[in-house]
């Protein structure tokens, strides 16, 4: 199965993710992750990508089209993956149509999360997240154990991302609105997409994905 996990930042695309991918035995493809693990290495690329990411602006599309061509072309995503954070733009959809046309697996489904501005802004500035393994919490929804120490993969690395001020939140909004939303359409387009109101709790979330 090859799905794409599309909707604004804060939606639940990494936290519904974290479920199927075990689920499904797919593979879990999350840019923002991969882009966030080239910072920690400091890596050319990720040198390149922090001051886009610090300021909630999208990294180039040829960068991320370079970094996904080899995470799917992998053995393991052989029986499938889920794209998170990937496409963004029409640019990059279409480069992922040729890559997948190459590879001769096209995309099972598009899933749309669908949540309002505010509803982002207040998810985003309560997200906690690991720095290790990249667990997601959340202050209100889903607390950090007491000990500090996450419940994946015990270690003391709880953070707050440095994307998740209000104000960089409101940008990557504005970013989503006017360079990714227009991938809505273009899925629609090629009978793909499926809309999902990820407003509910998280169960009752995944409990709409089961049915999509
Ligand atoms: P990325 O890491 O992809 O960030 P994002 O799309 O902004 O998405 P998030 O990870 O913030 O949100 P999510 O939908 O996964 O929500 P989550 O499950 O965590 O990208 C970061 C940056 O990298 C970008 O700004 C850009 O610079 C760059 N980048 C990445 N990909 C790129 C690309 N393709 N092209 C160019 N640049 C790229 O949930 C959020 C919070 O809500 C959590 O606290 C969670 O616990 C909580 N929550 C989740 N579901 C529920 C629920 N149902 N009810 C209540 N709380 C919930």
């Amino acid at each position: 199965m090859k799905l794409v996990f599309l909707g604004p930042p804060g939606a639940g695309k990494g936290t519904q993710a974290a479920v199927v991918k075990e689920k499904y035995s797919l593979e879990h493809i999350s840019t923002g992750d991969m882009l966030r693990d080239h910072v920690k290495r400091q890596t050319a690329l990720g040198k390149e990508a922090k001051a886009f990411m610090d300021e909630g602006k999208l990294v180039p599309d040829e960068v991320i089209i370079n970094m996904i061509r080899s995470a799917i072309s992998g053995d393991a995503c052989s029986e499938g993956f889920i794209l998170d954070g990937f496409p963004r733009t029409v640019p990059q959809a279409e480069a992922l149509d040729v890559l997948l046309e190459e590879m001769g697996t096209p995309l099972d489904r598009v899933i749309l999360f669908e949540v309002d501005d505010e509803t982002v802004v207040s998810r985003l500035t309560s997200r906690r997240v690991c720095s290790t393994c990249g667990a997601i919490y959340n202050i209100h929804f889903d607390p950090p154990p007491e000990d500090g120490k996450c419940r994946v993969c015990g270690n003391a690395t709880i953070i707050q991302r440095k994307d998740d001020s209000e104000e960089v939140i409101r940008r990557r909004l504005e970013v989503y609105h006017e360079q990714t939303a227009p991938l809505i359409e273009y899925y629609a387009s090629k009978n793909l997409l499926s809309r999902l109101d990820g407003t509910g709790p998280k169960d009752a979330v995944l409990a709409l994905l089961g049915r999509r």
